[in-house]
């Protein structure tokens, strides 16, 4: 087991072309101030406005503007950039970008990134107020909340083009604060446990049974607790995801190690199970490599522990969050699984090729008690902010 300590936010802030992108210089002092790690993108239309000596002087790092430029991909190049960040703020946001990420276009370095990374992805929109107000820039609008992005502002006022209305940038004050203090802080104060990821159960030194689970789906619950204000340690399966910033990560391998994480943590308020525990496990795993000998091979397979169950029948019991991976009757497998297992909410996800599993986006059905909710495909992080919102809806604080 390995527990990962926890660093500066890396915010990755994004300048499209527009007049308001004098205010984004001020925005990236303000993160450096607050103690992050910032680097900047610049769109190609951005640096007719302000040159990029300006953000390479705020930020303490050289600016990128193009995708294709050798001598910058030979230090980060794009995807690790696009892993390096904790978070991306594009301000401002034009209406043509928002366009071109409604449509997952990556036909600069910007959209690239946005599209590449794995981060919460913030965009602050800034434009004339007719075209804010377009059906397309509207359509493009509600496409992107459902893929996942955040909308800080606009805001409303005088514009640089004369006119008054809806489609000025956000203060940088307000971004920082939506940014580093999360919308709400309605998770303070609470301790937040979420297993995340599959287990690996060993059948010799060299193989393992598995299962597809990639962790995006605890690791994007994880980020969403710490952005509410919660102490959150995330219990998590192999992975190569990055650790959120402000997660206290503890890496496991096998059902019984993930037990164990869970057991040794005394008090919590909520658990989520997002983890895709092996049921079973080899008997006996092999301590040599086995070798072929052209006859059938039986594993014996014996049960795991029921983690979430566990948890659920402590005396001092926390909030329980589980899931429910199904192929068919996802409905009545899910409530006849929350029933057996304890759970007060269960969200229920059909799996199957290219469902649920080891993809950016899910659709969830949400039972509990006496309620349920549907929650149409949608990002991970989206979903996890809906599934904390269910929670406050039902303990009612
Ligand atoms: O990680 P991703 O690629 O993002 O994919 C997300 C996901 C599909 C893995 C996730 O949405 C999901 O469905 N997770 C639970 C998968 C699962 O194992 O479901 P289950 O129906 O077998 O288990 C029911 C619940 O019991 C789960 O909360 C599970 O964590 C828990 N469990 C299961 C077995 C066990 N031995 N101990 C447990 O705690």
């Amino acid at each position: 087991m390995n527990v990962t300590s926890t660093q500066p936010a890396r915010i990755l802030v994004g300048v499209s072309g527009g007049i308001a992108a004098y205010k984004a210089v001020a925005l990236v002092r303000r993160l450096v101030e607050a103690g992050c790690e910032v680097r900047v993108v610049m769109t190609e239309a951005a640096t007719r406005f302000v040159t990029p000596l300006s953000f390479q002087a705020v930020s303490g790092h050289p600016v990128r503007t193009t995708l294709l430029d050798a001598e910058a991909e030979s230090g980060m190049d794009h995807i690790a950039l696009a892993r390096w960040s904790d978070a991306v703020v594009v301000a401002p946001a034009s209406a043509d970008l928002m366009a071109r990420l409604a449509n997952g276009l990556a036909d600069d370095l910007l959209t690239t990134l946005c599209l590449a990374t794995s981060a919460p992805v913030h965009l602050a929109p800034t434009m004339n107020r007719q075209m804010w107000a377009h059906p397309a820039t509207q359509a493009n609008r509600a496409r992107l909340v459902e893929h996942g992005v955040t909308l800080l502002g606009p805001a409303a006022g005088a514009q640089a083009c004369g006119e008054t209305g809806e489609g000025r940038m956000l203060e940088p004050e307000a971004i920082v604060a939506a940014l580093l203090v999360g919308a709400r802080q309605d998770l303070a104060g609470r301790h937040v446990v979420v297993t995340a990821g599959g287990t690996r159960e060993p059948i010799d030194p060299v193989r393992f049974i598995a299962n597809r689970s990639s962790g995006r789906m605890g690791f994007a619950l994880a980020a969403e607790a710490v952005r509410r204000g919660a102490a959150v340690t995330l219990i998590a399966g192999p992975s190569a995801l990055p650790t959120p910033t402000g997660v206290e990560r503890v890496d496991v391998e096998t059902a019984r190690q993930m037990q164990a994480a869970v057991e040794s943590i005394a008090s919590m308020d909520i658990f989520v199970g997002a983890a895709a525990v092996a049921d079973y496990r080899v008997a006996a795993p092999a301590d040599r490599k086995l070798k072929k000998s052209g006859e059938t091979l039986s594993l014996e397979l014996v049960p795991n522990p029921d983690i979430i169950r566990e948890v659920a029948s402590r005396t001092d019991r926390p909030f329980v969050i589980g899931f429910a991976a199904e192929t068919d009757h996802l409905r009545e497998h899910a409530a006849a699984k929350r029933e057996a297992k304890g759970m007060d909410l269960i969200c229920a996800n059909e799996v199957g090729a290219d469902k649920g599993f080891d993809r950016p986006d899910n659709a969830l059905l949400l039972l509990w008690g006496d309620g349920e909710r549907e929650l149409p495909q949608a990002d991970k992080r989206h979903l996890a902010g809906e599934i904390f919102d269910t929670y406050h809806q039902i303990t009612q604080d």
